[in-house]
Order: C-alpha cells, then structure tokens, then sequence
C-alpha cells in the first residue's frame, strides 16, 4: 500500500491581517506548516507535496530549513479554493500511490496517530474517502458535517453556505483526509465552483455520496487536534492548547512545573527527571537541562545547557552553558560563549558573554565580564568590569586561581592577573599583575612597590 500525502499551505491567510504568510506565524518557536508537516512525514512512502502559493518563497525556505527529508512543491497561482489546491498536486502525485492523505497547515495540532487512525479506517470500511472531525461547542468559521438518519456522512456544508439548521450543527470538519487516490484523480475535474468562484475540496464528500460510494468519519477524541488558526485569537489558543501537550508530556516523564499556564517549553528542548519549573519561564531552541535544577521564575534560557542541581532565577541566558551547582540571578545575564563551570555563582546585575569562569568562582554583584577566562576559586567583588573594548577590538583578560578582584576594579584589556593576585577597591589595572601580587590605585600598582 503506497500512501502519498498533499498539505494546503498556499492560501493568504486575509484574516491573519499580516504581511507574514499565515503558514509561517511561529508557535512554540516553529511555523505552522511545520507543526503540520511533522504528522505526515512518517507515514507517506513518497515525499510529501505542500501546495504552496502565496509567499511561496518564503513558505519554501522554511519548510527546507526546517525538515531533513525530501519535501515536493506544487505551486497553485491563483487561490482558487481548496479543491483547486489539491488539483496543483496531481501531476506530481497521480498514478504514483493508492492513497493520499490531504492536510491543512493551518491544523497543527493534528497527530501521527490520528493520520494513521484514518488510514486504517479507509481501508477496513472500504471508503473511497476518510474525513476527520470534531464535535465543537464553537464551531464557528468551520464546515459542518451533515449526517443521514443512520448516521451515514452525507456531505461537508461551508458556514457561509449552512442552512440556519445546518449551522446548529455541532459536528465540524477538521480538513484531515484519506482519500483513494484513483477516485480522487478523477473526482477532483468535476469539482464544481461555487458561488464565490472557489473549488471546495469537500464536495468531494457529497459527490462521492451521489455515486453511492462509502465516505467515512473518524471523530478526534481530543478536542484541541482540532483547533485550526484563521486569525491572531485562533494562533494564540492553538499555541495555548500546544503548550499544555508539551508540558503534560513533560510532567508525565518527571519534570514539576509549577504553573504549566505560563510556562513555555519549546519542542526540541530536553529535560531530565526532577527538574523544576517555576512561573514564567521560557524554553528555547536547543535548551537542555540536567536534573534536580530548579529554572524560574522569570527566566528565558535560549540554546543553553544547564548541568545538575542549579538554581537559575529571574534570569536571561542565550548561548550559554552551565556546569553543575551553579547558582544564576536574580537579574542575570549570560550571552553567547559564557561558560560558567560547577559551583559557580553569579548573583544580581551580573552580565558574562565569551568567558569562563572556573570551578567555584563567585560574581555576586554589578559586574560585566565579558572576553575573559578566569580561574578556580575567583572572588570578582561587586562592580567589577572588564574593559575589553577599545573602540576597535576586543581583548583578553586572563584572572588566576584564587585572585581577589576587589570590589569595582576597572581591568583594562588585554590584561593577565596571576594567581591569588588581589586588585584593591576601586583600581583601574592596565598592567599585568604578577602571582601572588597586591595591586591597588589608578593606574594600580603593586603595593609593595615604593614609587
Ligand atoms: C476549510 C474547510 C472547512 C474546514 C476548515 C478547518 C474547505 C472549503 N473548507 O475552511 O470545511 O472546517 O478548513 O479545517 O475546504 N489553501 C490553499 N489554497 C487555496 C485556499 C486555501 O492552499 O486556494 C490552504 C490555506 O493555506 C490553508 C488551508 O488551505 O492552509 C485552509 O484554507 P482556509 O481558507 O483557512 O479554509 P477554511 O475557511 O478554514
Ligand atoms: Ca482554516
């Protein structure tokens, strides 16, 4: 059995009021058409088509940034309906697979599973076609499902063309379908138009009911598969809906959010058992963190690995990565290249960006280190910075193990303090400091010196 698969994803998306292609408005950090994609991709045996059309370049270079598999393009020019859409695939798809599942990018919260429950429904009830819906108190903006007496599917009615009755219809299409592709490639041509000159892809349903064909209905039992993004109200209920199966999945395998409502943990993240999440944190890209660390509250950590047993608070860091026992915050910043090894200890105002600070090193106040690699056991006092911007490059500042930076030392790079070296309050160093060296003054000197 030869399944290929055609996702619409060339529509303007009016209602979304944006310059933006719908299909690529973000949740949880991923366009829509790629939340769609990731349902069908394992299940097809040829490379999905996605019909593409209105920001076509762009829509493409996201879907090829984003996947690792073959994707094919069938380009639809004018935006003629969904049935029309469908038609732009059938040169690339027709004698080519004995099913085609049919998906919307506009649904992504659709799942695997739920493709693979229509594929098996079509094939054991004998259906020329497989449609999936849901049984809504809001059916608002969606096609109904109109039924016989028996219950046998009749036909798929658009809102703007319900009957009053038929618009009490709780019953909505949710544009997920597995269609005979023998049918449907010679269905699709007696499409007809309708009244606003668009070719709806669901009076397939009625038609193959007037041949007497079989059309069948899996019902998604969970509600929120069925939740599709027209506009901006719809995009932020999706990524709601998004956000809470994420986190049920990460609870489930031993991770505590406290508020999951204001938690957001982006997709490709990784979490270990024990981890904490308190409110309002934020998960990004290629997050990871390692157990019995406790992130939040108010803490967005993008691309960064965090170790054991850390405790990160009110916090930002992007690019950055974390040993273990290490505590952050409140109100700290690591950027790009900061490495901050086990036991480290970074308290309120402190901002790191290509450093590292060695094993036990505590930075507890108002400091910016930024080009630095600092030894074991540092002690950087409150205000310190290093100048490592001259204007024109940025240099180096090497700090031994064990030095005592005192509190708003100025280190004027490049620059190299020995170990166990100590800067006096308030210095501005811009000569190196030799090993077990006291410096004090501006420009500071060695203390032992008599000048
Ligand atoms: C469609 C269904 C409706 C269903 C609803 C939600 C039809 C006629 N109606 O309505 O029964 O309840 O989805 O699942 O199918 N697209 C194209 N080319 C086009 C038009 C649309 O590629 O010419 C794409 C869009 O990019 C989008 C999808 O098809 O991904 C749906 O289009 P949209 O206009 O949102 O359809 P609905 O009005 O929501
Ligand atoms: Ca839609």
């Amino acid at each position: 059995m030869t399944i290929a698969s055609i996702m619409l994803a060339a529509g303007h998306g009016t209602r979304m009021k944006s310059t933006l292609p719908k299909v690529l408005h973000p949740i949880l950090g991923k366009p829509l058409v790629l939340h769609a994609l990731s349902a069908v991709e394992n299940v097809v045996d040829i490379p999905p088509v996605v019909v593409i059309g209105h920001g076509a370049e762009d829509v493409k270079a996201a879907i090829q940034a984003g996947v690792k598999q073959d994707v094919q393009f069938a380009i639809q020019e004018k935006q003629l309906g969904t049935g029309h859409a469908v038609m732009c695939a059938q040169s690339l798809l027709q004698g080519k697979s004995e099913k085609v599942i049919i998906t919307f990018a506009d649904m992504p919260l659709l799942t695997q599973a739920s493709i693979e429950h229509i594929i098996q429904l079509q094939q054991e009830s004998q259906s020329v076609m497989v449609i999936t819906t849901v049984m809504s108190e809001e059916p608002r903006g969606f096609g109904r499902v109109i039924r016989d007496s028996d219950g046998s599917v009749q036909a798929i009615v658009e809102e703007v063309d319900c009957t009053p009755e038929q618009l009490l219809v709780r019953e909505k299409n949710t544009s997920a379908y597995c269609v005979d592709a023998k049918w449907l490639w010679q269905s699709l041509e007696k499409l007809q138009p309708s009244a606003k000159g668009e070719y709806y892809i669901t009076d397939l349903v009625a038609m193959a009911v007037a041949e007497g064909l079989r059309v069948s209905a899996y019902v998604l039992e969970d509600r929120s598969e069925g939740l599709g993004i027209n506009d901006r109200v719809d995009l932020a209920d999706t990524e709601r809906a998004m956000r809470m199966r994420v986190n049920r999945d990460w609870m489930r395998k031993g991770v505590t959010f406290i508020d999951p409502w204001t938690t957001t943990v982006h997709l490709e993240v990784e979490l270990a058992q024990d981890v904490v999440l308190q409110p309002n944190t934020m998960l990004m890209g290629k997050t990871k963190i390692a157990k019995n660390s406790v992130i939040g509250p108010n803490t967005t950590l993008i691309d960064t690995l965090v170790g054991e047993d850390c405790h990160i608070q009110y916090s930002v860091a992007e690019s950055a990565q974390v040993g273990n026992h290490v505590t952050i915050g409140p109100f700290a910043r690591l950027r790009k290249g900061a490495v901050l090894q086990d036991h480290v200890h970074i308290g309120n105002f402190g901002e790191v960006k290509d450093s590292v600070l060695g094993e036990g090193t505590k930075m507890g106040h108002f400091s910016y280190i930024g080009n630095a690699e600092i030894g074991k056991d540092v002690n950087i006092g409150a205000g310190t910075i290093t100048c490592n911007y001259d204007g024109k490059t940025k240099h180096l500042t090497e700090i031994g193990d064990s030095a005592f930076i005192g509190s708003d030392t100025m280190l004027v790079a490049p620059l190299k303090i020995g170990k166990n070296a100590t800067t006096g309050a308030g210095s501005v160093v811009t000569r190196d400091v030799p090993d077990n060296t006291i410096v004090y003054g501006t420009p500071a000197k060695p203390k032992e010196r008599k000048d």
